[in-house]
């Protein structure tokens, strides 16, 4: 098993030990144009990512959901405000150590994947580690492969991969160097409900298991209903926040905090009848999982094993095959005694 050296949020029997923020943001301003033309895309935003949390950013489209992410993953400069990595103040830095922080300390996983077309899937996840002359860990490697299930997809190309599989490359390519902190902008937004969970239950486990601090920009409740807490934003602003929300409480939020944002297209919803952002690419997306939320059934299962999503001795497996690793490559339970016990102490 991996043991994160980086500082982390750890959870003992529930209470909260120590919170340590892995990313903040001070009166963060972004404003585009000038004049009249003038858009405000943020407006003083003061946000804290803890570290070791899986936290999800939404609001309907144009509210600055990717400029937040963008700043705060120091891909672009802020009007006026503050962004800290850690206690790195990223403003202060120059280019050079601008490019090491952005390579060394944190990880991206985009809408469109960005893998590269001319390289295999194990070239693109050592990519990052190669470019900064540094040796991949064989034993991380190996584990973070094998729990996406990529093992038998390493030498193809993209173009040879499905959507779900060149988005799980791309998972593996920001885990790669145990970057502080994961920021994926709408990392489901291309995939259809099926390659969207494996990814999503992914970047949950990564947490869980591996304490990975992740932000996720997501337009869809489901997708937010895995993570630790959501925040809401609106016209630059952040408005609220939950945590260890259901799918159906995210909604009944987001229905609350934006009543005039359920916009029926042409007299139809957008996807789904009570998404007022349900994207437009899968419109099927969130009818077809649980409405618990996955986040909650995973704490759930690791207290009281009450709803094994395993029969006994199946295995679990990737859409296209790939068998799926249990967490920290604990082997499925295989007996009705091994389902029924905790399956795993929480990770210190
Ligand atoms: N490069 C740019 N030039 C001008 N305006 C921009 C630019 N980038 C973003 N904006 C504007 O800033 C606001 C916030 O944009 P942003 O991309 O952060 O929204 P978003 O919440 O991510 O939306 P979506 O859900 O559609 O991706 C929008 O009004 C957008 O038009
Ligand atoms: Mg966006």
């Amino acid at each position: 098993m991996w043991t994160c050296a980086k500082p982390y949020l750890a959870h003992l029997a529930g209470s909260v030990a120590h919170v340590s923020i892995a990313a903040r943001a001070v009166k963060l301003c972004k404003t585009y144009g000038s004049g009249t033309a003038t858009v405000v895309a943020l407006d003083h935003v003061d946000f804290e990512v803890q570290a070791g949390e899986f936290t999800a950013i939404m609001g309907p489209s144009g509210s600055g959901k990717s400029t937040l992410m963008h700043l705060l993953a120091a891909l672009d400069s802020p009007t006026s405000g503050q962004v800290f990595i850690g206690d790195q103040d990223v403003g202060t830095l120059k280019d050079t150590p601008l490019t090491e922080l952005r390579r060394d300390r944190i990880g991206f996983v985009f809408q469109s994947f960005n893998l590269v077309p001319t390289l295999t899937a194990r070239e693109n996840i050592v990519l990052p580690l190669s470019i900064a002359g540094g040796k991949p860990d064989r034993v991380w490697f190996d584990q973070i492969v094998d729990l996406l299930g990529l093992r038998d997809r390493l030498t193809h190309k993209p173009s040879e991969l499905s959507g779900g599989q060149q988005q799980r490359v791309a998972c593996a390519r920001a885990l790669m160097n145990r970057p502080e902190i994961v920021f994926a902008d709408e990392p489901t937004g291309n995939l259809d409900s099926g390659s969207a969970a494996e990814v999503l239950s992914f970047l949950r486990r990564s947490v869980d298991d591996f304490h990975q601090t992740i932000v996720m920009v997501t337009h869809d409740a489901l997708a937010a209903s895995y993570a630790d807490r959501a925040v809401f934003l609106h016209d630059g602003r952040i408005i609220d926040e939950c945590r260890g929300a259901s799918q159906e409480e995210i909604l009944q939020l987001m229905s609350r905090l934006y009543p005039r944002q359920a916009p029926p297209e042409h007299g139809k919803p957008l996807g789904d009848e009570t998404n007022p952002f349900a994207p437009r690419t899968d419109p099927g997306n969130a009818r077809h999982f649980a409405a618990t939320s996955p986040a909650r059934a995973m704490l759930d299962d690791r207290d009281t094993a009450e709803q094994p999503r395993l029969a006994v001795g199946e295995p679990a497996v990737f859409r296209d095959g790939a068998p799926q690793p249990a967490p920290n490559g604990i082997a499925p339970p295989e007996t009705e005694a091994e389902i029924s016990a905790p399956r795993r102490a929480i990770t210190e």
